[in-house]
């Protein structure tokens, strides 16, 4: 362990390494499945390649392994800048690191084979789950020791954020997995029926307020000033932002759930608080964008802060678009549609992506003791391909999913179905491959990044000079 730099960077420097790795492996992943829906032989007839089994390992690699070691590495950064102290304890620190590596692997191995809870983004069996609790009781001391040794006496707001994320995320998973184990590789979940429904929700939702949310605005809060060299556009506005936005998403797990056998008036309370939550998600947007003011120029010349700040248009899309399909009349269109999965991912390549993205751009050279990173060219090169690949995604699914909800309610006079399922399916397969295409473009700018990031690292680039080490 490094203990001669005053901040503990040794553990930032692998998570943002296993940002990169990691990413490049789940859009992998990913396109693997976009083509899969498009060729449905390319699983061979082997049991481990087949969609239903590739797809949770695409969501938990996107989200805990890339977004999850983005999150690492930059909450633990920004809480060692902004309270100007090392980490609570190296130690801890290096456990997270481990062990949330070793819960990747596992999962890679686990799901494959079959074994899975069959909860969304919960699907990892109770051994595992006991693990990341393990883990995230560890990152909690970590982060919050930290916190309570600081050597100032304000906690930026960037910190509030990453706070609320790890502490609900632990509450969301206990909660969540409950379980009555059978066998080492099988459970069953504690609740039944509606009640598991709502519970699996109310924590699916919440995943998302707060895992793909709020940990990222905590990105958002300290690397858009740091790399537009401006102060944050509102500090007051951010304090609203923070209590309105948790306050909020809490009721919202329900717009999951419109017509089913949850109770109506829950379903109702679900839509009601996702449209309010329109008013926060951009109050936090705004003041991102607007921390810009006086400097727009910057984004004519620095791919990495275009990487920020388109990231929180498309924040601002995906926040309008998802307000509007919880209206129950909207949902009853959209549910079941590739619309969700458009929304989906112009909230995960989009927003989480291209945050993620940026961020390590902004923490490789200062980590690695460079001026720069190996090639902005590159970096500009890994814009323009992932922002065309989004647009590509997230345009052919809207298309397929706004034609396919249509198609399936059609009606003849007579009251039958004017469409077949599988016509509906057929007039999917254009936009399949346009949404394989935007995955391709997506997947080849990663790897023009992970190229860049390995050039910046092994020494292609000039060092810093001494002086410019600490800042
Ligand atoms: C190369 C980029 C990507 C491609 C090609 C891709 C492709 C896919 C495909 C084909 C599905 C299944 C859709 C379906 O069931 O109809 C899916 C689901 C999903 N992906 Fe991605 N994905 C990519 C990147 C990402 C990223 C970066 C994230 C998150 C940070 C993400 C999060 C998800 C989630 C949460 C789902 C489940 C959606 C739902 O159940 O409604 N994906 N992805
Ligand atoms: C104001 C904020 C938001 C609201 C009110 C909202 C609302 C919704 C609604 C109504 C659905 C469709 C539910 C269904 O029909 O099954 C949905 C799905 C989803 N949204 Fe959002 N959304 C918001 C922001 C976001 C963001 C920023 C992201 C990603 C970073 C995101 C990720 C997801 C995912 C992963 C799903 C699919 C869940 C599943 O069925 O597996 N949402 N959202």
């Amino acid at each position: 362990m490094d203990t001669t730099e005053t901040y503990n960077y040794r553990v930032v420097r692998q998570f943002a390494i296993m940002t990169v790795v990691w990413g490049v492996v789940g859009l992998l992943v990913g396109v693997i499945i976009a083509a899969q829906l498009l060729w449905p032989q390319l699983n061979f007839d082997i049991p481990w390649l087949t969609y239903s089994r590739l797809r949770p390992l695409h969501t938990n690699a996107v989200i805990f392994a890339f977004g999850g070691s983005a999150l690492f590495a930059t909450s633990y950064y920004v809480v060692q800048r902004t309270c100007q102290t090392r980490l609570f304890s190296d130690g801890l620190a290096a456990f997270t690191f481990w062990g949330w590596n070793l819960v990747i692997v596992l999962a890679a191995i686990t799901l494959p084979l079959g074994i899975t809870t069959s909860k969304e983004y919960a699907e990892l069996e109770w051994p595992i789950d006991i693990l990341i609790t393990l883990v995230w009781v560890a990152y909690a001391v970590v982060f919050f020791g930290t916190i309570l040794k600081r050597k100032v006496k304000h906690i930026y707001v960037a910190n509030w954020f990453y706070g609320a994320f790890i502490l609900t995320v632990a509450v969301l998973h206990v909660v969540n997995s409950a379980a009555l184990p059978v066998t080492l590789t099988k459970s069953y979940s504690v609740y039944a029926g509606a009640i598991d429904a709502m519970v699996q929700w109310w924590y699916g939702h919440n995943a998302v307020g707060f895992f793909l949310t709020a940990g990222f605005l905590g990105m958002m809060y300290y690397f858009v000033p740091k790399q537009a060299e401006r102060p944050i556009y509102s500090y007051r506005l951010s304090v609203v932002h923070f209590w309105a936005l948790i306050s909020t998403y809490m009721w919202a797990g329900p717009h999951h759930l419109h017509y089913t056998a949850l109770p109506d008036w829950a379903q109702s309370l679900g839509m009601v608080f996702s449209l309010i939550l329109l008013a926060p998600s951009w109050g936090g947007m705004i003041n991102g964008i607007m921390t810009l003011s006086g400097a727009w120029h910057k984004l004519r010349t620095d791919p990495i802060l275009r990487f920020l700040i388109v990231s929180l248009s498309f924040y601002g899309m995906s926040t309008f678009e998802g307000p509007m399909m919880s209206i129950k009349t909207v949902n009853s269109l959209s549910h079941y549609t590739d619309w969700t999965i458009g929304h989906v991912h112009s909230g995960a390549l989009g927003w989480v992506g291209l945050v993620s993205m940026g961020s390590i751009y902004f923490l490789i050279p200062r980590l690695f003791n460079r001026e720069g990173m190996y090639s902005t060219r590159l970096v500009e090169l890994h814009f323009w391909t992932a922002t065309i690949g989004i647009v590509l995604y997230i345009a052919a699914m809207w298309i397929a999913g706004v034609m396919q909800g249509l198609m399936w309610r059609a009606v003849n006079e007579d009251g039958t179905l004017t469409y077949s399922f599988v016509e509906s399916l057929e007039a999917t397969y254009p936009y399949y491959a346009v949404r394989l295409a935007g995955g391709v473009l997506y997947l080849f700018g990663m790897l023009v990044m992970a190229y860049n990031v390995f050039k910046t690292i092994s020494g292609a680039t000039p060092a810093r000079a001494p002086a410019t080490q600490a800042a």
